[in-house]
């Protein structure tokens, strides 16, 4: 399968339903609205409410309620990245490609756009007009999925343990656990939503969950190497500024080439989760192996 031509099919059609989900530049708040739209629409590789859509199309056809839900990741995720930018974070001028949000829009507007994304998230999984007719039962485990990996035990969670560890000698378990949670717990949501859309049995979900793990933790790593390796061009962001801040990363663990290496046994470790899955499960395969080839 070409995995370019289909990220690019699926990034289009989720950029379409978020221009529909989020309010107009022009409604009222409209400066909430395009600071919204500003940081949304800003060309992110959307590759979490991917994940969830080639999660729902490896155990069956997935439903139409796969879009929606799938796109409630992105609005998470570009809230955290909205507020891991601001100054008391990690205090960064570019993303995306273009100014961060509150370099546009101010501290005030840039806290209120992300909690106003986050918020919108569950509101979309909770439309019971936008689900198909999905179980209420599964549409509760999936809001729970989102909460679970976005929250205090999962994005937010790892946020905490991040800054914890800016300018502290920590070990390798400790950053895994980092990863784990900062990165790893939205992919993980985004794999397990995907699949209860689609009915998945306990035991596909067991694997797609290890998979997931797999994947989250390639991620980040390929993140950390790009962090060392890309230009802010390639990036859309700043490189360098982990060593800046402090941060111990994978390659400051096992250097650039041992973290590449690592990465890609992750990658080729998620892709042996799916042993048991036919041709349907192809995209997943592919997408463990574009995530630690990614430029940017
Ligand atoms: C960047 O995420 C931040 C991390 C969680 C490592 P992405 O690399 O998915 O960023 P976008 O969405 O494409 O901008
Ligand atoms: C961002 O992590 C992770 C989240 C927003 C949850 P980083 O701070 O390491 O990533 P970049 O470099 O800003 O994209
Ligand atoms: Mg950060
Ligand atoms: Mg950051």
């Amino acid at each position: 399968m070409d995995i370019a031509s289909y990220l690019d099919r699926k990034r289009e059609e989720v950029d379409r339903f978020l221009d529909t989900a989020v309010p107009s530049a022009q409604t009222a708040p409209a400066t909430l609205h395009e600071s919204m739209r500003y940081s949304l629409f800003a060309g992110g590789k959307r590759i979490r409410p991917i994940l969830a859509m080639a999660s729902a199309e490896a155990v069956g056809q997935p439903s139409k309620a796969i879009l929606p839900i799938a796109s409630s990741l992105e609005l998470i995720h570009t809230y955290s990245l909205i507020h891991d930018d601001l100054p008391a974070m990690d205090n960064d001028d570019y993303r995306r490609g273009k100014l961060t949000n509150h370099k546009v829009y101010g501290e005030a507007m840039a806290i209120l756009a992300g909690d106003a994304l986050l918020t919108l998230a569950f509101d979309l999984c909770s439309r019971a007009d936008l689900l198909d007719h999905l179980d209420p039962i599964r549409q509760v485990q999936i809001i729970h999925e989102l909460a679970l990996g976005a929250g205090n035990l999962g994005m937010v969670g790892g946020q905490v343990l991040d800054i914890q560890a800016e300018n502290k000698d920590i070990d390798l378990a400790t950053l895994q656990t980092i990863h784990a949670h900062k990165t790893g717990m939205l992919i993980r949501a985004a794999v397990r939503m995907g699949a209860i859309v689609s009915s998945a049995t306990p035991a596909q979900l067991k694997q797609l969950t290890a998979y997931a793990e797999d994947v989250g933790l390639a991620f980040q790593i390929a993140d950390d190497v790009l962090n060392v390796t890309g230009t802010r061009e390639e990036l859309g962001k700043n490189a360098n500024t982990d060593a800046q801040r402090g941060k111990k990363t994978y390659p400051s663990f096992c250097g650039v080439e041992g973290a590449r290496t690592l990465a890609d046994q992750c990658a080729n470790r998620a892709i042996s989760r799916l042993d048991t899955f036919d041709a349907k499960a192809d995209s997943l395969r592919e997408l463990a192996r574009y995530i630690t080839s990614r430029r940017n």
